[in-house]
């Protein structure tokens, strides 16, 4: 383990208030709401719990901050593009610090949580580098006329980010509305606010004016939803349940017309061909539904495996799965790669979907059950013989659990790949190209995989189809949703001569 970064088990200087305009305030009401560490299930600290008024402060703030003539709307676009960069550099001064403070709110194994911060890092500087690159057209309309368009930041931003990426998220929805030039109220998800107000404090440090970045934590029905319907907001981006999407999706119609983007949950097809390596699909697929104890959106929670080589890939998985539990335990050691549950909440909600599961009749090849020690732990475990109709074939159930399901031809499962709700991503492991391209048309999906999964990247556009979202982030597609384009149409005088 030597050379790895190390944790600070016990991090000082943790910021517990609200922020705004640069500053740390208390909530207006007074009130803070408990931080539990899942691994121990207990308590370790306080935070300033915000609600409306908090939120109304805070986008006053934003709003304030986004004035024609404001320090940010009068920064050069270049300069804003080296903020960004030098924010990306102090994410990977403190990237040990940031991922302590993850790994304490939410029990994310250490390294992960550090590369994590990295990555973070990385979306920030791709997102730097379009600042001062986000001209408009000109355009040769009919008749004697000038015609151009700017490209103008969409304004305050209410960003709501979940707790499972709380450092990437944070970056995925700030750096392409700072890239933009718009100001931000985001509310961290009320299990991980250390770690979003700690990155707020580099925010100030690099010298972002005060009021372009707010932290609200606080709760989902009730700061949350302030922030989702405040009719000062012109933007809404969220990630997190589909439930929420929806709910976020009609506030943000209430008191005026909000920009809205959802990130939202999936039910991944991970499809594995009979001419597929059997081993690295297999080793793909556990990672892919296992990878931050199963607490991804884009997790492969339904692997459909040919029928000529399903039970080899559920001997490798089974394998897989034993091997993992070997190396579950305290976040905070490098070695661990697998940690508690976010909370109690969807501790009890996957351990109820694994009951389903059995009772429904499929087959449990390894854990089925909570891991007997203190904490938020649950077994990596894996379900054979699952049919389309169980709930763990249709519910995200955004936990260490993997579905596997037997198929005969591509056809019927590409059919089977689609009925869901959902849309997120998809995969298939194949050697004819044939089949991968057919795949990749048939698949309502944002993103597939050929023969490998969960490779994100800041350059590549992220997002659901269908019942998964609405819009994408990264990439060039995710800044659109960051502007607005202003046509100017100019009169051009003629003379005669
Ligand atoms: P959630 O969707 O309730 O929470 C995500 C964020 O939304 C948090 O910041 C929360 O405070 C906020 N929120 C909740 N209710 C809100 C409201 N009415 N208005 C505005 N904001 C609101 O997700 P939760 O409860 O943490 O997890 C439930 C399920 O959601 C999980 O089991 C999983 O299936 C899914 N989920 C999906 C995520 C993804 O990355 N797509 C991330 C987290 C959860
Ligand atoms: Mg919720």
């Amino acid at each position: 383990m030597e050379g790895l970064p190390q944790p600070i088990r016990d991090p000082q200087n943790i910021h517990k208030k609200i922020f705004i305009n640069n500053e740390f305030v208390d909530s207006v009401s007074g009130k803070s709401f408990p931080i539990i560490n899942p691994t121990t299930g207990k308590k370790f600290c306080d935070v300033a719990e915000g609600d409306k008024e908090d939120i109304d402060k805070a986008v006053a703030a934003a709003k304030e901050a986004f004035k024609l003539g404001s320090t940010w709307r009068r920064m050069d676009a270049s300069q804003r593009g080296r903020l960004l960069f030098k924010l990306a550099d102090l994410l990977e001064r403190d990237a040990r610090l940031i991922a302590s403070m993850i790994t304490l709110e939410m029990g994310k194994t250490f390294l992960l949580a550090y590369f994590e911060t990295l990555w973070g890092a990385g979306a920030l500087r791709y997102f730097a580098g379009f600042a001062d690159k986000l001209g408009g057209k000109t355009i040769p309309i009919d008749g004697d006329y000038f015609c151009f368009t700017r490209h103008e930041p969409v304004g305050v931003c209410g960003q709501i980010i979940p707790w499972n990426y709380p450092a990437v998220m944070f970056v995925w929805k700030i750096a392409p509305a700072l890239a933009c030039g718009c100001t931000t109220v985001i509310k961290p998800a009320e299990q991980t606010p250390l770690s979003a107000l700690h990155i707020a404090t580099l925010c100030k440090e690099v010298g972002i004016p005060s009021g372009v970045v707010n932290v609200v934590p606080g709760y989902g029905p009730t700061a949350g939803a302030a922030l989702t319907s405040h009719p000062d907001v012109d933007k809404v981006a969220f990630t997190g349940s589909t439930e929420v999407g929806q709910i976020i999706l009609q506030a943000s119609g209430v008191n005026n017309i909000k920009r809205t983007t959802l990130e939202l949950g999936g039910k991944s097809p991970i499809v594995v061909m009979d001419d597929a390596n059997v081993d690295e699909a297999a080793t793909f697929a556990h990672n892919g539904v296992m990878m931050n104890a199963g607490q991804c959106c884009y997790a492969g929670s339904r692997t459909f495996v040919h029928e000529k080589i399903y039970d080899q890939f559920i001997a490798k998985t089974r394998e897989l799965a034993e091997k993992r539990l070997e190396l579950t335990g305290d976040p905070f050691d490098p070695r661990t790669t697998h940690g508690p549950q976010v909370d109690e909440t969807q501790y009890k909600k996957i351990l109820e979907l694994i009951d389903s599961g059995k009772k429904e009749g499929a087959k449990v090849e390894s854990g089925g059950a909570a891991l007997e020690r203190e904490g938020f732990f649950i077994k990596p475990t894996v379900f054979s013989g699952v049919t389309d109709n169980m709930r763990i074939a249709k519910e995200e159930i955004f936990g260490p659990v993997q579905q596997i399901f037997k198929f005969k031809t591509l056809d019927e499962v590409i059919k089977r790949a689609n009925s869901t709700e959902y849309g997120l991503a998809a995969a298939i492991f194949t050697t004819n190209v044939d089949n991968a391209m057919m795949f990749t048309q048939g698949v309502r999906a944002g993103t597939i995989w050929v023969n490998n999964y969960e490779t994100l990247s800041a350059q590549a556009p992220f997002g659901g189809f269908k019942m998964s979202g609405i819009g994408r982030e990264l990439g060039e597609y995710g800044l659109s949703a960051y502007q607005e384009v202003k046509s100017v149409i100019m009169k051009i005088p003629q003379k005669n001569s």
